[in-house]
């Protein structure tokens, strides 16, 4: 008998998550490029984005799959209503290239639109976070909440800067009034992990412009443990909501609305 979509989701996360940590030992191996001249992508990246995507189509060959490094066609995703997986092979290449711990293999199931399965494992110290709708949010077997925090001073909130460094204004000034009116910021690099901890209460919130393939299972875990998550700027008509990813934003429902304040405040000057 095969296992169901979660089981067989979570099972090759975790294994994808062992080939990884794996090609990492063998640091002489180890060879990185520079995507588009900016963005690291190393041989455990492809090797990863490869082993994922070959176990999938064995499994089931009619699904598209949306891979960062092998098939990273995002044309008509808000309207696809088909079976869609979308992988991120490594999330975190920057810091799994330096030898950091804070990398993972994020792999989402969708359907009619809607992530249905989302799995995040981070094998350097054997956490796998997955969730599926209705069924609450889990840390390996135990069940993950937000963090109940109320005050935005007392909060610690992460978040990311693109590797194409174009005019920093708002970014700068967005940080500056986080920094300002939190307890603390974080830059962890890697987003799907960044929300995998809001959804745990390790962060109180978090906010970046991303790539589908860098939330798509974290932000099911995300609403799963009782985070409010959605966008600080509306959200482009004809886009899907579940698949925008500009102005992301995640934290408890008390944290939300005053972040969401915070950061249109900071662009207002
Ligand atoms: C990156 C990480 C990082 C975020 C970048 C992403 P990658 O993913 O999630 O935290 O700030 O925007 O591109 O390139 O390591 O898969
Ligand atoms: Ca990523
Ligand atoms: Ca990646």
């Amino acid at each position: 008998m095969h296992a169901s979509i979660p089981e067989f989701t979570r099972a090759l996360a975790e294994s994808a998550g062992e080939l990884i940590r794996r090609e990492r030992l063998d640091v002489q191996g180890l060879t990185s490029a520079y995507k588009g001249g900016t963005e690291l992508v190393t041989n455990a990246d492809l090797k990863a984005d490869h082993y994922i995507c070959d176990a999938i189509r064995a499994r089931f060959p009619d699904h598209r799959i949306l891979a960062e490094e092998s098939a990273p066609d995002m044309l008509d995703l808000s309207a696809w209503q088909g079976p869609l997986w979308i992988i991120d092979p490594i999330d975190g290449t920057v810091n799994y290239a330096h030898g950091h711990f804070q990398s993972a293999v994020s792999i989402a199931y969708a359907e009619h639109g809607r992530v249905q399965c989302g799995v995040v494992c981070n094998p350097f110290v054997s956490e796998t976070f997955h969730a599926v709708p209705g069924g609450g949010a889990w840390l390996n077997d135990t069940p993950i909440h937000v963090a109940r925090k109320t005050e935005l001073r007392r909060a610690i909130v992460a978040t990311g800067f693109p590797y194409i460094k174009g005019d920093m204004t708002q970014i700068v000034r967005r940080l500056a009034l986080v920094l300002q009116e939190c307890a603390d910021i974080r830059r962890l690099g890697a987003a799907s992990l960044d929300i995998c901890w809001v959804a745990m209460g390790r962060l109180d919130g978090y906010y970046e412009n991303l790539s589908v393939w860098d939330f798509a299972a974290a932000q099911l875990i995300a609403r799963e443990a009782g985070a409010q998550y959605g966008h600080f700027k509306p959200v482009p008509e004809g886009i899907s909501p579940e698949f925008h990813h500009q102005n992301i934003l995640v934290a408890n429902p008390a944290l939300y609305p005053q972040l969401h304040e915070l950061l249109n405040r900071a662009d207002r000057g």
